[in-house]
């Protein structure tokens, strides 16, 4: 099929490439140009595995192709899938300006039949929206569809290539069959094409990463409790995890969510609530919590250097939002970092792959280390903030070497307590005892 997939952010230039995977001719849009030059000479614009070398093979079959001419992508195509962003506007509402006017361009582009797919994570009644926007243009018959994208970075292509499940929200039977065939490679078992209608499925986006939300604040609520009770939460989440109701994903206590989608669509749902007259109380609360578990540990750092926190080192392993992927966007890490810089703390950090990110945000602000044992030397302390996998069986005893003082706040829980308790160290985690 002749596909145009508009943005080539995380979601656009993932559901792009996976698409051409299965034998789809597609044209990846974006105004930005200096990019879509890069993306032409094979370079992946951002840190995902597994999807370079996806990228590079379908850009030498030509099935995978870069251009800055919308007009041009939606005349090659039928299918026009608009992945474009969708940010917080300052009420907490999606700021729906870039979709909206691209479906305005759209339509006096149309010269036969397409089939426009808003893959955006969008309020309800935006298909209604980008239908009436692209109307008062397009001379030709035209669809619109909902088909929310689920993937998470750092395992963005596994989630594309085997989804849990596609959301698809039309109610044209045309749209039905092409939506069937597209997908069909992707599909183990038929049944987890879900068929709906354009606001179900537009609803059902946010309805999933806001009960992932809630699982996590439930979790991290759970934490403070444990931590008073003298219990410890990693037990709990074994006890509760293997009941098959509750799942064992996303119940791991931690510095709360972060990243460019949970914020940003809890915050957005709790809007949509509060515009239609109503509220969302569980919503509320799970934000409240998400922002509350950030400080606590902050807190944790400052109160056990109480007095004495100023001119401290402070080193950090993690700055990304969490591991596997070089973004940074509502990642705790940039918190804790402002926080403990206005305290006149020293940070040095390190992070396998956000390093660049980071000097790009903070620049000169803090120090940064080539390796994860170089940003010990000397520190005071060392504050975990992503689960990266080289992180969790670290060589203690260069820890130790290296380390002024055997302190650790652990925003992670990756170590066993006993484990600590025998190396000496001073062992802060979350929803455990210290
Ligand atoms: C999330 C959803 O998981 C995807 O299904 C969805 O498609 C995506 O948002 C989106 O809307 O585009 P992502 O933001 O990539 O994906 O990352 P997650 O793996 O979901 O993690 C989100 C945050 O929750 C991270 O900060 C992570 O550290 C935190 N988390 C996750 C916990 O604190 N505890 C857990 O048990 C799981």
């Amino acid at each position: 099929m002749k596909i145009a997939v508009i943005g080539t952010g995380y979601v656009g230039l993932v559901t792009g490439t996976c698409l051409a995977e299965t034998g789809n001719n597609v044209i990846c849009v974006d105004i930005d140009a200096e990019k879509v030059a890069k993306m032409q000479q094979s370079i992946v614009p951002f840190y995902e595995p597994d999807l370079e070398s996806l990228f590079k093979r379908n850009i030498a079959n030509r099935t995978l192709t870069f251009t800055t001419n919308l007009a041009e992508a939606v005349k090659e195509s039928l299918i026009i899938i608009l992945a474009l962003p969708t940010p917080p506007s300052e009420d907490g509402s999606a700021d729906l300006s870039y979709v909206l006017n691209t479906a305005k361009a759209i339509g006096p582009m149309i010269d036969e039949y397409k089939i426009i797919v808003n893959k955006s994570t969008v309020p309800v009644g935006t298909a209604d929206k980008v239908r009436e926007a692209i109307a008062s243009f397009a001379r030709y018959e035209f669809d619109v569809v909902s088909n929310p994208e689920f993937l998470r970075e750092g395992v963005a292509v596994n989630d594309f290539m085997k989804p849990s499940r596609v959301i698809v929200g039309t109610r044209s039977e045309k749209v039905k069959k092409v939506f069937t065939e597209l997908y069909a490679p992707y599909m183990r078992q038929g049944e987890r094409l879900i068929f709906m209608d354009e606001r179900s499925a537009e609803i059902t986006k946010y309805a999933a990463n806001a009960f992932l939300a809630t699982k996590i604040s439930f979790m991290n609520e759970m934490a403070g409790l444990c931590e008073i009770l003298g219990a410890d939460i990693e037990q709990v989440r074994r006890g509760i995890g293997t009941d098959d109701r509750i799942g064992k994903q996303f119940l791991y206590a931690g510095i709360g969510y972060g990243g460019s989608c949970f914020p940003k669509d809890v915050q957005a749902l709790a809007r949509t609530a509060t515009e239609i007259g109503g509220d969302f109380k569980i919503v509320d609360a799970v934000m409240k919590t998400n922002y509350a578990q950030r400080e606590k540990f902050l807190d944790k750092v400052i109160n056990y250097f109480s007095a004495d926190l100023k001119g401290k080192k402070i080193a950090f392993w993690g700055l990304a939002f969490k591991p596997e992927t070089d973004d940074l966007r509502e990642a705790p890490s940039l918190y804790l970092i402002n926080e403990l810089l206005a305290e006149g703390v020293k940070i040095i950090a390190y992070d396998p792959v956000a390093m660049e990110n980071t000097e790009r945000l903070l620049g000169d602000r803090i120090t940064y280390a080539k390796n994860q044992y170089e940003v010990l030397e000397d520190a005071d302390a060392l504050v975990i903030v992503t689960e990266w996998k080289n992180f969790r069986n670290p060589d203690f005893d260069l820890m130790i070497e290296k380390m002024k003082k055997k302190v650790i706040f652990d925003g992670r829980n990756l170590y066993n307590l006993e484990r600590m308790q025998e190396l000496g160290f001073y062992y802060n985690s979350i929803g455990r005892d210290i």
